[in-house]
């Protein structure tokens, strides 16, 4: 049905030969492969540790949970997220406090405001590194440390991104990534927490298996069938099916996200050859950041205009979305009976639209995505109904 879909999977004979193995191999659960991903995946993102879980929700609850967030704290959050984000927060029993976005050029967890927002009950500070554009760490770092507050990277969208040169996800207490089928790399579904803390990361595998201290794989190995259950915790495990998915996927990353950058690239550059009136947040990033270029989100200049453009490509078989409705605007936040003012992110949430990107999208798909775009701009005002369209 549609000629350019929003995301397409890269998957070809390795990730099927990797997953056949492993159904030979008969261990199909947690086990030899989820151990491997885990070293490989902190390797690749720089950290001592690695711990797989079942997605990136798991990822972000666990690990605020095995921090002691908990009833009566708050945490920081941008309301420019994928709900996953505030949810986390939900469960564990304590307040997302929604921070606004820098720009609508920079679209990340704003500096001032989250400094703002610190009250004697903020206990993290959760940036989401949106579409793979790395949040300034430098000063949310910072932020974190002279308030001595948990810093939790949400990094679903930035496997691979850099800040200075770091690799998102090795910044704070812990880095939360998603591998869902839209992500850089997918195992289908799954997750990963990255740290440095070697007893952060003993609490998350423990939590993750519901706080016994013997898992069936030790057992294969040898080791006693007893075992105590030390905190009573989740099944939030991984298993080797999906990790031997994640170890195919890992070995392209770099290659993906190199083809991912220069699609983008394209799309930067004939958008300002077409001399259009949208914001392209990819088109002003700082050399300080090297992104993963998770999706493209451009920002038109009024929300019809952004639902008009919409509609069209729609028409032309072009698939996109809007990242993000923001969490404020949900009728479960609005319960809450929370009152925000987030400027940044309303513009932002109601002129975004996200444009297809995957690394296999061909040159000439972006140019013709690009020039729809255009046309649709070019319409004059007053055929602009959604009923001109036919
Ligand atoms: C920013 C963000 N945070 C968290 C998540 C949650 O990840 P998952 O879908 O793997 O639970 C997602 C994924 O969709 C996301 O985009």
């Amino acid at each position: 049905m549609w000629k350019a879909r929003l995301s397409e999977l890269e998957f070809n004979e390795r990730e099927l030969a990797e997953v056949l193995e492993t159904i030979d191999s008969e261990w199909i659960t947690s086990g030899p492969r989820t151990e491997a991903f885990e070293k490989a995946f902190a390797r690749f993102t720089g950290t001592r540790e690695g711990v797989a879980v079942s997605n990136g929700t798991a990822a972000l609850f666990l690990t605020l949970k095995a921090l002691g967030v908990g009833p009566g704290d708050e945490v920081l959050v941008p309301s420019m997220t994928f709900v996953a984000t505030a949810a986390a927060v939900i469960h564990c029993g304590a307040k997302p406090v929604l921070v606004d976005i820098s720009t609508l050029e920079n679209p990340t967890m704003c500096l001032d405001d989250a400094s703002r927002k610190i009250t004697a009950r903020t206990k993290a500070i959760l940036p989401v590194h949106y579409a793979g554009i790395p949040a300034d760490m430098d000063g949310l770092s910072q932020l974190a440390t002279t308030n001595r507050l948990h810093l939790i990277e949400d990094a679903a969208h930035a496997p691979g991104a850099r800040f200075q040169g770091r690799a998102c996800g090795s910044f704070g207490a812990a880095g939360c990534f998603s591998f869902f089928a839209n992500k850089n790399i997918t195992t289908g579904e799954g997750g990963m927490i990255t740290t440095d803390d070697p007893a952060l990361a003993t609490k998350l595998r423990l939590l993750r298996s519901h706080g016994m201290t013997v898992s069936s794989w030790d057992r294969d190995k040898g080791r006693p069938a007893q075992y105590d259950v030390l905190e009573f915790g989740f099944n939030f495990r991984f298993d080797d099916i999906r990790a031997a998915l994640g170890l195919a996927q890992l070995d392209k990353l770099e290659l993906l996200n190199h083809q991912r950058a220069e699609l983008v690239q394209r799309y930067n550059r004939k958008f300002s050859e077409a001399g259009l009136d949208v914001i392209l947040p990819f088109a002003s990033i700082p050399e300080t950041k090297a992104p993963s270029y998770h999706i493209y989100p451009i920002v038109l200049a009024t929300p019809e205009e952004r639902d008009f453009v919409a509609e069209r490509l729609k028409i032309e078989g072009i698939q996109t979305s809007i990242h993000y409705p923001p969490i404020h605007h949900f009728s479960a936040f609005k319960n809450t009976g929370d009152s925000v003012n987030l400027p940044f992110t309303e513009a932002f949430a109601s002129r975004e639209l996200t444009l297809p990107l995957y690394p296999s999208l061909s040159r000439s798909q972006v140019d013709q995505i690009v020039l729809t775009v255009q046309d649709a701009l070019a319409a004059p005002h007053d055929r602009r109904t959604m009923s001109g369209l036919h």
